[in-house]
């Protein structure tokens, strides 16, 4: 019998977790079988407890339910804790609940491969909700020269600033009150989910900058069309969701996956559709 694991979100119909999963399982010899649960949004737990009950081994989570994850977990991981949401459940023999957030060392890594490094850098990232708590951590351990959150609503910008002032040189605040220029612009809000550009200044970008995007999409989200017109080097969020469920992978059946041919063949995948696309 193959071991179960699925990502739950609502909706996950669009979910390319499968897919990664499958080819990670296929790439090692690992006998697994990786589906997806629509869990309601008023009942993470029992969704989750019921997958236990029938065999399942962990789990991604992925929105709405990160928070209701970290909620649950009966032990957490530091990254887990300093990013206050899981994205990684792991069943352990005991039946209890293990939860790890994997989506930060994803975004690192990310970077790495675009050979682009944070030490020294101006780094700006973008909104200030859960998907940017969850990276700030693995950002700042770079040691960039300094990293400024700035968000629409200003005031949470600045408490996530505030919450992280250990971890290095950090500030907050509106996106209009920006000033100087970026080498590295991190998008971490959801606009781009709308189609929507946050409202920046133009001039952000110093020379040789990096716009980077935390969601992808078969063309080029609107954030990074216009960071590209502004002179910075795009790159979308693809790379992250490939090695954060790399990262996911490695927690659960302990062997590490080549993630390149992963992530080549959902480039061609997204490239295919957007050919296709009336
Ligand atoms: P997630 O889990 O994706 O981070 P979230 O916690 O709801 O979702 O946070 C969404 C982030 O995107 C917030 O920082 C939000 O800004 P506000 O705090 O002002 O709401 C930001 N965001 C969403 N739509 C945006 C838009 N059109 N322009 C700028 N920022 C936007």
């Amino acid at each position: 019998m193959a071991d179960r694991y699925a990502v739950f979100g609502n909706p996950v119909a669009h979910s390319k977790s499968p897919l990664i999963h499958a080819a990670f399982a296929e790439q090692t010899g690992q006998m697994l079988e990786y589906g997806t649960v629509e869990a309601p949004t008023s009942d993470f737990a029992s969704a989750w407890q019921r997958f236990v009950q029938e065999g399942g081994r962990g789990a991604n989570v992925t929105v709405p339910f990160k928070g209701e994850a970290f909620a649950l977990s009966d032990t957490l991981s530091h990254r887990a804790r300093r990013a206050q949401a899981v994205n990684t459940l792991i069943v352990g023999g005991n039946g209890r609940t293990y939860g790890d957030n994997t989506d930060g060392v994803g975004l690192a890594r990310d970077l790495a491969h675009h050979g682009v490094t944070l030490k020294g850098k101006r780094v700006l990232v973008v909104g200030a909700g859960g998907a940017v708590r969850g990276v700030l951590a693995p950002l700042l351990e770079e040691k960039p020269s300094e990293l400024v959150i700035a968000n629409r609503t200003a005031e949470k910008a600045v408490a996530l600033a505030d919450a992280f002032s250990a971890a290095g040189r950090v500030s907050g605040g509106g996106l209009e009150t920006l000033a100087g220029r970026f080498d590295v612009v991190i998008n971490g809000s959801s606009a781009s989910l709308a189609g929507d550009l946050p409202p920046l200044p133009d001039g952000l970008f110093a020379p040789g900058a990096t716009a980077y995007d935390m969601m992808y999409g078969a063309a080029p989200t609107v954030f990074l069309r216009w960071a590209q017109m502004q002179g910075a080097a795009p790159i979308d969020g693809l790379g992250m969701l490939v090695e954060q469920a790399a990262e996911s992978f490695f927690l659960w059946r302990s062997v590490r996956p080549d993630t390149a041919p992963v992530r080549a063949t959902l480039r061609q995948a997204l490239e295919n559709a957007l050919e296709n696309s009336p």
